[in-house]
């Protein structure tokens, strides 16, 4: 009995010590962060947040983990967003046309033909007064940005027509990402859009649901729309950011130390994501053609230009996005 009394209480003895050793591994725990994308993990903007988040350890001596969802695993794009204004997810990277149902200044990214050419967009997306006005804006509504990743430019990709027109849009159900300027430019070159997730295209595409979509070359490999779509048109109607976001009260909580290292390291994985982004292009692009059979084609982009023409003008006046407009048109002009 006595002895039976004399191990209880060594048993709870020992529990003590271990929960008080617990106590003092929680306060030296490293901090971790969830970060959630829909991309498969070959994919560009892939490699370039797990450089983010093997220079987030680095830099903070591993005070602070990153661990990655990839593949729509929390959720599409417009949920993740929602999971990152509450708290639920820490970090996420979405695309900046699905962020325009947050914030109406992220819809001029899905203004067709905004920016004349790669290298233009570039200029403007380093411009501190177009990151300035951008990256803190949303914090009220729960999270703020901290960089971008190139996402390419995007592309009209049919299932079995050639488009080089907008005549030949006539009727073509095209799938466009949930952002109701992509809807109006799909409706201005004359075809039918249909808004949906990403992760529905290839099924859509595949049953007839859809004719075509439209993105950067990775979907035809990367996310296998290759296998479906057979024709890719360089109309080259936007250049869209992946949007690389955090939770505000998350970055606010952090020391200034740890902050510092989370923006130094989402700057210096946009400026790693380049290289990997032209490789992947260049490499998907010729599995595209010759192991799936996809057929790449220069079109004059003179028509579709022309044709967005009045959702410029309404871009230009529209209360909502007449300053963020005009922001833009002069950052091209900037030195
Ligand atoms: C791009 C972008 C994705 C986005 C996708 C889409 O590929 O990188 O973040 O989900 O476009 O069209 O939905």
């Amino acid at each position: 009995m006595v002895k039976k009394s004399v191990i209880t209480l060594f048993t709870v003895l020992l529990l003590f010590i271990l929960a008080g050793c617990q106590g003092d591994s929680d306060q030296t725990k490293a901090i971790e962060l969830k970060l959630a994308h829909n991309l498969p993990l070959e994919h560009p903007v892939h490699l370039s947040l797990a450089e983010f988040a093997r220079l987030v350890e680095e830099k903070s001596s591993e005070e602070i983990k990153v661990k990655i969802y990839p593949n729509a695993q929390l959720g599409s794009e417009r949920e993740v967003i929602e999971l990152t204004q509450t708290g639920a997810v820490d970090l996420a990277k979405v695309s900046a046309s699905q962020l325009e149902g947050f914030e109406s200044d992220y819809s001029i990214f899905s203004l067709p033909y905004i920016f004349e050419d790669y290298e233009t967009y570039e200029k403007v997306m380093n411009n501190e007064k177009v990151t300035d006005k951008l990256y803190n804006q949303t914090e009220d509504i729960g999270f703020i940005a901290l960089t971008y990743y190139n996402a390419g430019q995007r592309h009209l990709y049919t299932k079995d027509r050639e488009v080089h027109d907008v005549n030949d849009m006539r009727g073509l159900k095209v799938r466009v990402q949930p952002s109701q300027t992509s809807v109006q430019m799909i409706n201005a070159f004359g075809g039918i859009p249909t808004a949906m997730d990403y992760g529905e295209v290839y099924t859509a595409i595949q049953s007839g649901v859809i004719d075509a979509a439209e993105n950067n070359e990775t979907a035809l490999v990367g996310n296998n729309h290759g296998e479906v779509a057979k024709y890719f048109m360089y109309t080259g109607h936007q250049i869209v950011p992946d949007m690389f976001i955090m939770n505000a009260t998350k970055f606010n909580q952090l020391s200034d130390d740890h902050q510092q290292v989370i923006k130094e390291a989402a700057q210096e994985s946009t400026l790693y994501h380049e290289d990997v982004w032209a490789k992947t292009i260049e490499e998907q692009t010729e599995i595209a053609k010759d192991e799936m059979g996809v057929n790449f084609i220069e079109v004059d982009k003179t028509p579709f230009i022309d044709a967005v023409q009045p959702l410029h003008e309404q871009f230009a006046k529209d209360e909502k996005t007449k300053e963020i407009y005009q922001l833009i048109q002069e950052a091209k002009q900037d030195e």
